[in-house]
């Protein structure tokens, strides 16, 4: 069974990805426009920089989500892992997070925690979640992923990292003890430019292999995988 091609899931995305198209059209231009996310968020004081939430509250009505093509990837890892209990980083509107969802219940079910810092985006990826049918399979945890990913009540054995990007390093350290090996890790939006989340993962001495994707290139996908 593969519920992104056809029913309420399918039916739900394709309404998401339209309505996405509309609310992003003006950000996707500024973004094609600028030389660097870093130039994209300069006029950011440097303290918000840190965690960009200053950033994000200024998008609470865009969906920033993964592309259709990254989507059906995901699915496809999630299938492959034949994962049970994931952990997503960044909810937004819940556009990965009901790949994510389709593909467990796909298999028969599992456990998705998934956090949003913003409450009005938490709220509506829950409908979203409802309207395709897969909000049993789904916890949202509102607030900021380095305390409400802090207790996850067990192993994890998929991880998507789509928040902020410079909070990468401190949410993955924050789960590993509870990542089974051979847990693949997709990170958004992880830029080589004065990365230490990539440094982290792409130092063997870690525990990790890890590469970029060229999937969607140019928007900093980097594939992971904990071997310990
Ligand atoms: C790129 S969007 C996620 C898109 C989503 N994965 C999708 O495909 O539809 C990033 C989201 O992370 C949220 N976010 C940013 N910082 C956060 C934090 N510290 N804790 C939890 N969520 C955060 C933002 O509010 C934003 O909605």
């Amino acid at each position: 069974m593969n519920s992104l091609n056809a029913g309420p899931v399918a039916d739900t995305l394709q309404r998401l990805f339209q309505q996405a198209e509309q609310a992003d059209r003006g950000l996707m231009v500024q973004f094609a426009q600028a030389e660097s996310i870093d130039q994209l968020l300069s006029h950011h004081l440097a303290e918000e920089r840190r965690d960009l939430a200053g950033v994000y509250r200024g998008y609470v009505d865009n969906y920033l989500n993964v592309t259709q093509e990254y989507g059906r990837f995901i699915y496809q890892c999630v299938r492959a892992r034949r994962a049970t209990r994931i952990v997503e980083f960044g909810t937004s509107m819940g556009v990965s997070t009901l790949h994510l969802a389709a593909a467990l219940r796909d298999m028969g079910g599992g456990r998705l925690i998934s956090t949003e810092l913003e409450p009005s985006k938490a709220a509506r990826a829950q409908a979203n979640l409802e309207a395709a049918g897969l909000a049993a399979l789904v916890e949202i945890r509102v607030g900021d992923a380095r305390q409400t990913l802090s207790d996850i009540g067990g192993e994890i054995d998929f991880v998507l990292l789509d928040g902020a990007f410079s909070l990468y390093l401190p949410v993955l350290k924050l789960l590993e003890p509870h990542l089974q090996s051979g847990t693949p890790i997709l990170a958004e939006n992880a830029f080589d430019h004065d990365n230490e989340y990539l440094a982290y993962v792409r130092d063997p001495l870690n525990g990790y292999l890890s590469q970029p994707l060229a999937i969607n290139e140019g928007r900093g996908n980097e594939f992971s995988v904990f071997t310990r």
